[in-house]
């Protein structure tokens, strides 16, 4: 007699945090830029070192089988959250329906002064937070950052030059502070992972041969004055995306099939060549990167995103 295989459905998880430069509206024409060997099970492990949301990540682990994650991020908040939802997403979860209970019982004024508590609260805790020790004072933190992105205008986790939070209120109608399928499932999906605060120029040991690294840097700015500073009191300049060019083309020579993205330098100057320049000899493809909401600049539709690979 034969036996049918059992199908096991796949477990399935989107972001838990909105962050500026999601990739959440460009996986579909992502997943057409992915290497075939991800549909194969040949890559034995997958490497984002700027993870921001991990919008890239959440849909290649929802689609694809493949040995390890290596996940990092510079930003520490971003990483805490990370480690509290792989570690303890029952505690965080019971936090955030507290949030979530809170916030929803009040009137419009009072869920604005509840925000600014939460945001003065969190502003002043960052300087008693050991970052790289897991602690009994990581779970209300991540909790406290993922109910500020819920509730925060747009979403936008932005910083000042201290390193301050300081996105104001939002008005969503009825955020999900506590989305609880989504984390267990988010968190399932990072069990195995490797979480790591880590600047790009530091993870070269983990990558080799079988690697697939996605790599989407802090995008360039349109003009020298619009440095672009939300996710963290660094700037990222013209110099930080060559060095990292000397990464790509180090962690090629390593044996990884390697995709990069980045917005477009020619959406705003055609003679703006940057990445071409830069990544000469690989594989750059531009694709149209509008997004539905009503933005001068996709009416005019010049909003491309560069993507370069070495496969
Ligand atoms: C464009 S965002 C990534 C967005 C992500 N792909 C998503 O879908 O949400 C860039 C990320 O790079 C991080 N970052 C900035 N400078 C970095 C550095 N030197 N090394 C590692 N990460 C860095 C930022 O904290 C930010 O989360």
């Amino acid at each position: 007699m034969t036996t049918k295989p059992v199908l096991t459905p796949r477990i399935t998880a989107k972001p838990f945090l909105k962050w500026a430069g999601g990739k959440g509206q460009l996986l579909e024409k992502f997943a057409r830029l992915y290497p075939a060997q991800l549909a194969s099970g040949d890559i034995s492990s997958y490497h984002e070192p700027f993870l921001g949301s991990g919008a890239v990540f959440f849909n290649i682990a929802s689609s694809y089988e493949f040995g390890s994650a290596y996940l990092y991020d510079i930003n520490d908040e971003l990483i805490t959250a990370y480690r509290v939802l792989q570690k303890d997403p029952a505690t965080l979860i019971e936090f955030l329906y507290r949030y979530q209970q809170e916030y929803q019982g009040l009137n419009d004024k009072q869920k604005a002064e509840y925000y600014y508590e939460q945001r003065n609260n969190y502003n002043l805790q960052r300087f008693n937070i050991s970052y790289s020790r897991y602690g009994e004072t990581w779970v209300p933190r991540a909790a406290q950052l993922i109910f500020l992105n819920k509730t925060c205008y747009n979403g936008l986790y932005r910083v000042n030059s201290k390193g301050a939070f300081n996105t104001p209120h939002g008005d969503h109608k009825n955020p999900a502070i506590c989305d609880e399928y989504n984390l267990l499932a988010a968190s399932k999906m990072l069990e195995k992972a490797v979480i790591r605060k880590a600047h790009f120029k530091d993870i070269r040991k983990d990558i080799g041969a079988g690697a697939f690294v996605y790599l989407d840097p802090p995008y360039r700015p349109i003009s020298k004055t619009a440095v672009f500073k939300s996710y963290s009191k660094f700037d990222f300049t013209d110099l930080d995306q060559q060095k990292l060019a000397r990464r790509f083309r180090d962690f090629h020579e390593k044996g990884a099939l390697l995709m990069l993205s980045n917005s477009d330098p020619t959406n705003h100057n055609p003679d703006d060549l940057f990445f071409d320049d830069l990544y000469q000899g690989f594989n750059i493809t531009r694709i149209d990167a509008r997004r539905l909401i009503n933005n001068i600049a996709a009416k005019r539709g010049v909003v491309r995103e560069i993507v370069v690979r070495n496969y």
